[in-house]
Order: structure tokens, then C-alpha cells, then sequence
């Protein structure tokens, strides 16, 4: 392969990430890939996000915008039932999040994502070249390398997990689970975020499909293929997103939170409004440092950004119910005719105003039960102003936790431990914010998207040597 050669990336959505606007709203996935296409004038495949009129489908509309081609195709209502409301949304993620109690197994909807897979590859077989690199990314399409290399695809073929990969003890819960890894077993490389998921995957191949593990190399070989597998924690765009600290958005936006909390501290969280993100959960610890200090209620002024996601699937529907009912309720208790400590916002912002809106909080708070990697946590930092910089209370159950570990990590699920550390957070000193804020931003700056995809693409390349 030539580092010229085109880049084929192919992934459940298609999103151009200035076109879309919020950062929150579309996962961390968007921004990076369209970085490293615009680099290798690439090919964007996946699904529009809109449904097709009945029966199959098989337009694909396409369009060149930023030197990135998309290519997108419309699915059915019973797809996205089965294969994105159903397997991937409501079986595969909750599990890979650790979220048995969530996860539903169902025949029906299993069919529809094998069936979905197949139509991708269907699909995208006629649009590839010879020297194409092909970069399948997460849960949702596990069985596309196999599928694609069934109908002859030569190409070398990546696939790149942006979620946590479980333990083995909760993954073999999954029926059928060995198929779906041995369809894994068919790209030439297999990226996770951090080593911890990696050790996972490699000990449920080891001991569940009896396949022969280097550690070292990451090679994992069964029925005489070799596949690589190996760690690549994701980073932010940084060149981009540091800039949008000078655009006037991002001041507005700075100016406009600052305007509104009037001298009090401004604590800020911005996900997706999704159970893995430890919301609820967050609430109370917030609501736990309330009781413990009810003194400073005046101080501190928490702000929620929380699109809706996925909000056909009924534990986001819950999720939502249940956070409106506990930011209600602290509110309920707290608020004052001149204040309310907890604002909670359903929508989505464009990149430049989280910017301004990172900037203007003097705490973040990334707390997720578990997380992938997590780039909130990251753009939160980049945001800082290096002479005046907020602090980063972080779950150790992120994946950036592993490289972040000079932000306050805390156990999410404690509200003990959540509360403690917003008191720890609100009184540090500048010089211990700037230390703090001096390490974390190294690896924010140095651990970016272009090296996460250069290192990717690099292995991938030497895969097959
Ligand atoms: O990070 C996981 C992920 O599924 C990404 O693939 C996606 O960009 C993001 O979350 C948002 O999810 P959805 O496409 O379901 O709205």
C-alpha cells in the first residue's frame, strides 16, 4: 500500500462534522474520520441516517464536499429497527458497555444486522479499487470484513472498535458470540482504544476460541489466518479545535455563560444523553455535595448539555425520564428567585460554542459508567485558557482515564466520591489547576487524530508483511 493510496472508510453513519455542528451530538467518531479523509481525498460509505420507502434498497447517493467523497445509502424501516434500534443499539452496545441488565437478545433482530452487514458489503464491492485501504469502524459492523472479503475483496481491510470491548465472563452472555469474533478474525488489523479492552479481546480469543495469542506482536492467529490486534487511543483534532478559540463564536459563547452565572463557578458536562454516560448518577453526587455543603449553593452553577440520542431505543427513553425528574428535583429543592443551580439543556451546540463554553467553566465534569475513550474529556482541556485553567474530574472508567491520570479521577458511581472531588475541584489553587493542566494537555495536544490515524494506517499497511 502507498501512503497515497485512496481511503475507503466505511462506518454505520456518514456525518461531515461542520455540516452537523454539535460535537456532543455525534460521538467523537465524525470528527475523526473526517480528518483523515480530507487528507487522502477518501471515500466516506455508510448509512444516510434516513429510511427508505419499503422493501430493498439499493440507491446510493454520493457527493464531494472539503476534497471527502460520501457515498450514502438509505435503509429500510425494518433495518434500522433490527439492525441499528435492535442488535447494535440494544444488544451489542449496552453489553459492551457493561450493561447486562440492558441488553436484550433477540433472534429476529441478530438476522437484521447479519442482513445489514451483507447490503453494506453488497454495496460498497463495486466502488473499490484495487489499492483502496479499507477502514471498517465499530459496533455496528463487526461481520463486514468477512462479508467483503467472501466476495473477493483483495483489499487490506482495518476495522476499529471507538467502544469499550467487555470481559469475557459478561460477553459470552451474547448467543452466538463466537461467531461474531471469528468474523472479527477476518480483517488484517483490529484496533481498540486502550489496552484494557485489548487484554479483553485477547483473553476472550485465547481462552474461548482456543486461538494462538502473541501479546507482544498482538498477533492472533486461528484457523491459519493472522489477524493484529492492538491498542490506538483516539485524540481530538487539535489544530482544528484549539483554533476555534479565536473565532467570535466561541467568544459569544464564553461571554454569554460568564454574562449569566454573574461571579459563580460554572461546572459543565456535555454528552450524549446516554446511560453509559453516568448522568443520573452524576445528579446525585451533585446533589450530594449540595447536602454536604449547603453553604455553597450560591457558588456554583452546574451546566448539562444533552442531546438526545437514539430515542426510538427504550432505555434512552428512560434515561431521559429519569434526568429530567432528578434535575427537577434538585432544582425543586435548591433554587432560589435569583438562581438555579442545576441547568439542564436538550440540545446540541456547534464546536465553536462548546468551545466558549468549555472556556468559561471552571469545571468539567466527564463522569461515564464506562466509556471507549471519551474526547469531551480532551476538548474540555484544549479549551482552557493556560494562565486561568478550569479542572477535569474525570471516571476512571473512561478510556481517557488511562492517559488523563492528573485529572481528578473519581468513581462515578459514588456520589460520596463525586462530591468530594467538585469541593476538591472548587478550591484548588491556580497553581496546582496549572500543573495539573500543563500534564494533561501534553498528551491532549501530542496524542491527536492525525497520529491516532498515521499509526493506524501505518500497521495496517505493514499487516500483511
Ligand atoms: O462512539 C460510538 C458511536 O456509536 C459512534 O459510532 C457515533 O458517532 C456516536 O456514538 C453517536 O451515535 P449514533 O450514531 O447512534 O447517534
Amino acid at each position: 500500500m502507498s501512503t497515497d493510496a485512496r481511503l475507503v472508510v466505511i462506518s454505520n453513519r456518514v456525518a461531515v462534522p461542520k455540516a452537523r455542528g454539535a460535537a456532543g451530538a455525534q460521538g467523537g467518531l465524525a470528527g475523526a474520520l473526517h480528518s483523515a479523509l480530507k487528507s487522502r481525498k477518501g471515500l466516506w460509505f455508510g448509512w444516510s441516517g434516513e429510511e427508505s420507502g419499503t422493501g430493498r434498497t439499493g440507491n446510493i447517493a454520493t457527493q464531494t464536499n472539503d476534497g471527502v467523497t460520501t457515498a450514502t445509502i438509505d435503509l429500510s424501516q425494518s433495518d434500522i429497527e433490527e439492525y441499528y434500534n435492535g442488535y447494535a443499539n440494544s444488544t451489542l452496545w449496552p453489553l459492551f458497555h457493561y450493561r447486562l441488565d440492558l441488553a436484550k437478545y433477540e433472534r429476529e433482530t441478530g438476522k437484521g444486522y447479519e442482513r445489514v452487514n451483507e447490503r453494506f458489503a453488497e454495496l460498497v464491492t463495486p466502488l473499490l479499487e484495487d489499492d483502496d485501504v479499507v477502514w471498517v469502524h465499530d459496533y455496528h459492523l463487526i461481520p463486514l470484513g468477512e462479508r467483503l472479503k467472501s466476495r473477493g475483496c483483495k483489499n487490506r481491510i482495518g476495522f476499529f472498535l471507538h467502544i469499550p470491548w467487555p470481559a469475557t465472563r459478561l460477553f459470552v452472555s451474547l448467543p452466538y458470540h463466537e461467531r461474531l469474533v471469528r468474523t472479527m478474525l477476518h480483517y488484517d488489523l483490529v484496533g481498540f482504544q486502550t489496552q484494557e479492552w485489548l487484554d479483553s479481546f485477547l483473553h476472550y480469543c485465547r481462552t474461548e476460541l482456543g486461538a494462538d495469542v502473541d501479546e507482544g506482536t498482538g498477533e492472533v492467529t486461528l484457523d491459519g489466518r493472522t489477524t493484529i490486534a492492538r491498542a490506538y487511543p483516539i485524540g481530538i483534532d487539535w489544530d482544528h479545535f484549539s483554533s476555534l478559540g479565536q473565532s467570535k463564536e466561541a467568544w459569544q459563547a464564553e461571554q454569554r455563560l460568564n454574562d449569566s452565572t454573574r461571579g459563580r463557578t460554572a461546572m459543565i458536562g456535555v454528552d450524549r444523553l446516554d446511560y453509559s454516560k453516568g448522568l443520573p448518577e452524576r445528579l446525585d453526587g451533585i446533589s450530594r455535595f449540595f447536602d454536604q455543603h449547603p453553604e455553597r449553593t450560591r457558588d456554583l452553577v452546574f451546566v448539562q448539555i444533552a442531546p438526545p440520542s437514539r430515542e426510538d431505543v427504550d432505555s434512552y427513553q428512560q434515561i431521559r425520564a429519569t434526568l429530567e425528574q432528578k434535575a427537577g428535583q434538585i432544582n425543586g429543592a435548591r433554587s432560589e428567585v435569583d438562581l438555579v443551580p442545576v441547568r439542564y439543556v436538550n440540545r446540541g451546540y456547534t464546536h465553536s460554542e462548546l468551545f466558549g463554553f468549555f472556556r468559561a467553566s471552571k469545571i468539567g465534569l466527564v463522569t461515564p459508567l464506562r466509556d471507549g475513550m471519551n474526547l469531551v474529556a480532551k476538548e474540555y482541556i484544549a479549551a482552557q485558557d493556560p494562565e486561568d485553567p478550569g479542572v477535569l474530574i474525570l471516571s476512571r472508567f473512561a478510556g481517557a482515564a488511562g492517559q488523563m491520570q492528573d485529572a481528578l479521577l473519581v468513581n462515578p458511581h459514588s456520589p460520596d466520591d463525586l462530591a468530594h472531588a467538585i469541593r476538591i475541584a472548587l478550591d484548588m489553587p491556580l497553581e496546582e489547576r496549572k500543573e495539573r493542566y500543563n500534564s494533561l494537555i501534553g498528551t491532549v495536544q501530542d496524542d491527536n487524530v492525525q497520529v491516532w490515524t498515521r499509526n493506524f494506517l501505518a500497521d495496517l499497511d505493514s499487516s500483511r508483511d
